[in-house]
């Protein structure tokens, strides 16, 4: 059977860290409120000359690398953002150009910290389908940009970066590689709980992130743990045969309470949010590609992606490595 077989990833860090003291300085917070409420430490932040297309090329560089594929054998590029270069043309495009592979398709997802999940089901139909045969899927975000830095309840959360995986269509066997089952949703009527107050069609500005915190937190418990359960239904699986679980990093207790309502030991949840915080639609890539550098995910694994952010979007993804 023709699969999504994941061959590398690789990610990409600003330069300048930002911790929670540095951020005291600024509003009225504390190093403790935000380690206890949410367990971010620091997080990275970019320079005006890093962007949400450079992170997004250079963390592509690394994942093709790590894949020993060359950019011109990559004919799709899905990359997940919420803060684009420009409202357009795609980021997608500005990769592409930069990566030097030109003539494949190349487009963005729009699902905000969901954006990930989105972008590699998107991805995986398209391989299956034959509409292509190697694929980047990237998640790239520069959220500093549309922070309200005088908004203490929003701008301590999140932090900048990108991740990137390959995948390639391959023929495998039923208990070989690739990905084994996708679940996405989305609900509507939650679009004001988290959003940003600005854009093309309405302001004319960029706009400044608006978030319900404690709303979002509710919802996300409970979302990400029937969209898991349903996930490991779909491919046959329970709880007890994943190795590893790569979420969203939002806050280490959604990280914690999802765990827990699984019945999954925390050993097995891969926990980036203390170093990055929230990266949107980076942070599941960041962490992934963190976990496979470090040694702690190998090949063979079962691996189980989520996400949930704002629309409300969310997912999960099944992946045998
Ligand atoms: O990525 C998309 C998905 N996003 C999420 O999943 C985020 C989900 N939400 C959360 O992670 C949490 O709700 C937050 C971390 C945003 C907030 O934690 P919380 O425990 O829900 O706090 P809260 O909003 O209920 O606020 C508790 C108190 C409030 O003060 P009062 O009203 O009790 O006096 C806030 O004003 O903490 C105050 N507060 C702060 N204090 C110090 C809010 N932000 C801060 C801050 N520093 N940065």
């Amino acid at each position: 059977m023709i699969r999504s077989v994941v061959r590398g990833s690789g990610s990409a860090l600003p330069r300048t860290v930002v911790s929670n003291a540095e951020l005291a300085e600024r509003v009225d917070t504390s190093d403790e409120w935000i380690v206890e409420r949410t367990g971010i430490r620091q997080r990275y932040i970019a320079e005006d000359d890093e962007t949400t297309s450079s992170l997004a090329i250079e963390a592509s560089r690394k994942a093709l690398e790590a894949a020993g594929i060359e950019a011109k054998d990559i004919d799709l590029i899905v990359l997940a953002t919420a803060t684009p270069d420009q409202t357009f043309p795609a980021t997608a495009t500005i990769v592409q150009d930069a990566l030097g592979c030109n003539g494949g398709i190349a487009f963005d997802v729009g699902a905000v910290c969901s954006g990930f999940l989105y972008a590699m089901a998107s991805a995986d139909s398209m391989l299956r389908t034959g509409m292509a045969k190697r694929a980047l899927v990237i998640g790239s975000e520069t959220f500093s940009r549309i922070l309200d830095w005088e908004d203490r309840t929003t701008c301590v959360l999140f932090g900048d970066g990108a991740g990137a995986i390959v995948l390639e269509a391959q023929d495998v066997a039923e208990d070989g590689p690739g990905v084994l089952a996708s679940k996405l949703h989305a609900d509507g009527a939650h679009n004001q709980l988290l959003y940003v107050d600005g854009g093309p069609s309405t302001t004319q500005t960029v706009g400044k992130l608006r978030m319900k915190g404690r709303e979002v937190f509710r919802h996300a418990v409970v979302n990400l743990a029937a969209v898991l359960e349903e996930t490991l239904a779909e491919a046959g699986f329970t709880s007890d045969d994943i190795d590893w679980v790569v979420p969203h990093q939002a806050n280490a207790r959604i990280l914690d309470a999802t765990a827990r309502k699984l019945g999954l030991p925390a050993e097995k949840v891969i926990v980036t949010v203390d170093r990055h915080a929230n990266t949107s639609a980076a942070s599941v890539p960041l962490a992934f590609d963190a976990g496979v550098r470090d040694g702690r995910i190998k090949p063979g694994d079962l691996v189980m992606f989520e996400a949930m952010g704002g629309g409300f979007t969310w997912g999960a993804s099944l992946v045998r490595l």
